[in-house]
């Protein structure tokens, strides 16, 4: 079906309001070529229509856009959490280079665009090795391998992280034992590590979640004191710093993430291990490729997981951008302090900006408070089962903009993991924040026009949540 009038418009809202929503999105589809007498094309040219039907359907039905409220949705600027989309014109021709000059090598494997990346990365992480592997995942399995860490083994982490971190523990037969995070930078609690380490426990993880590093001298000094190896997941926080030193510098190994959405994103999947120990880096080269030091002479079991060339390429263009990325998303992140410093019941994330702890800002989010907590008065028509976080997700949805949970559950309450026997309960910071926590659209490429959008629609929504706006008190920040 096509729309041309606002007859069938009206039918598509029809569609739309019931509950097959995979023909609203053919529907969506055929939106624009949506036409009205005497008016121009409502809908925008660069309209992304699948985009715009993912957050529809995100919407819960009573926040369904009125036949009103739906034109205005497609004539307004769609600002998602992230784009790809939007930084690959700016660097188009230098990445077609380089990714034809791969082709045209007939080099796919371990080349030199890998042995180069490898050099570059171990040297901002301020590590002396450089492993690229398949993705991150992996660098983390890798690396506990290559650590000797297995079954029976204990290993020290978060729940509030991203279900990696845990699968690559598991994976090795090793028991992930949870520490609650810290609530002002959602990184692990350092004061919580000690309790849990017995004689089984062999390493930490700590994960520099957000693009904050965590506080690593207190867990380098346990890790000292208790000789346990130390696993940095970098994932998320490729040249952030602690202290003046750069994350993936501080551990026995450090795990990188290349996937798409990162800081430092390929055109697929990669990741790297670095690492200082010449013995260890041997190691991880030999593991990653069948457990093999020359050609199919096999010294023990590996696997095979390699950085390919292509996206080695992709990633050693993209870096000579990263330093002005990384200025980037702190000025927008400046933006979205100035903008939301004074939103009832939003609590602003740590500002990381004291030179201890450089945020590279991977994420901006904050923490839509419940609403028990925020005293909220003036929101649910339908009845209060929409938490407050929903409904700002609702209302940023409703104008265009996208927004994310990272992590909705906490890992200690994933059905993956249940038989380790943790309970709700066990980590109240983890479980708070994860029903509280919302990810705002955070890209170098946001225009100082889209970082008022989202403020405004923010404070907006928040004020419409609060029949008189009340103050909330923001915890204090002591970083
Ligand atoms: C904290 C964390 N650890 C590990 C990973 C795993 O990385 P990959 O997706 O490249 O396997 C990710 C990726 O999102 C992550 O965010």
């Amino acid at each position: 079906m096509s729309i041309y009038c606002a007859q069938d418009l009206n039918q598509f809202m029809l569609a739309f309001n019931s509950p097959r929503k995979i023909c609203c999105v053919e529907h969506l589809k055929t939106l624009t070529e949506f036409q009205t007498p005497g008016k121009a094309n409502l809908i925008n040219s660069t309209l992304d229509a699948n985009r715009r039907t993912a957050r529809l359907c995100q919407l819960s039905s009573r926040d369904r856009p009125s036949l009103k409220g739906l034109e205005a949705l497609f004539m307004s600027k769609n600002i998602p959490i992230f784009s790809a989309k939007d930084q690959y014109p700016q660097i188009a021709s230098e990445l077609e280079a380089a990714v034809l000059e791969v082709l045209r090598s007939g080099s796919y494997i371990m080349g030199q665009k890998g042995k180069s990346l490898e050099q570059e990365i171990a040297s901002i992480c301020g590590a002396k090795h450089g492993i690229g592997v398949a993705n991150g995942t992996d660098a983390l399995i890798l690396a506990l391998w290559a650590l000797d860490i297995g079954p029976g083994d204990e290993v020290i982490t978060t729940p509030f992280t991203f279900a990696a971190t845990i699968e690559a523990i598991m994976m090795r037969g090793a028991k992930p034992v949870f520490v609650d995070v810290d609530e002002k930078t959602f990184n692990i609690d350092v004061a919580a590590i000690e309790k849990v380490i017995t004689p089984k426990t062999k390493a930490i993880i700590p994960v520099h979640l957000y693009g904050q590093s965590a506080d690593m001298d207190p867990i380098m000094a346990l890790a000292d004191r208790y000789a346990l190896k130390v696993i940095e997941d970098n994932a998320q926080a490729i040249s952030a710093t602690y202290k003046g030193k750069p994350t993936g510098s501080f551990g026995d190994a450090a795990c990188i993430s290349f996937y798409p959405t990162k800081n430092l994103g390929a055109c697929g999947d990669a990741g790297m291990i670095v690492c200082n120990d010449d013995k260890l880096a041997e190691r991880l080269r030999c593991l990653r490729a069948h457990g093999s030091k020359q050609r199919y002479f096999h010294e023990e079991l590996g696997v095979n997981s390699r950085l390919d060339e292509i996206q080695a390429a992709v990633l050693l263009t993209k870096m000579a951008y990263l330093a002005d990325w990384t200025t980037k998303r702190r000025a927008i992140a400046q933006k979205y302090f100035e903008l939301l410093k004074n939103v009832p019941g939003i609590v602003l994330p740590n500002p990381g900006v004291k030179e201890d702890y450089a945020h590279v800002w991977h994420q901006y989010t904050v923490r839509v408070l419940s609403d028990n907590l925020a005293g909220a008065s003036g929101n649910s028509t339908n009845g209060a089962t929409t938490s407050m976080r929903q409904r700002v997700i609702d209302g940023l949805a409703k104008r265009n903009i996208g927004s994310m949970c990272y992590y909705p559950v906490p890992l200690h309450m994933q059905e993956a993991f249940a038989h380790y026997g943790y309970k709700k309960g066990e980590f109240p910071i983890t479980e708070r924040l994860a029903d509280e926590v919302l990810s705002l659209p955070m890209f170098p490429e946001l225009t100082d026009e889209d970082i008022q959008a989202v403020g405004q629609a923010l404070t907006a929504i928040m004020n419409e949540q609060f029949a008189t706006p009340v103050a909330v008190p923001t915890p204090t920040v002591s970083l």
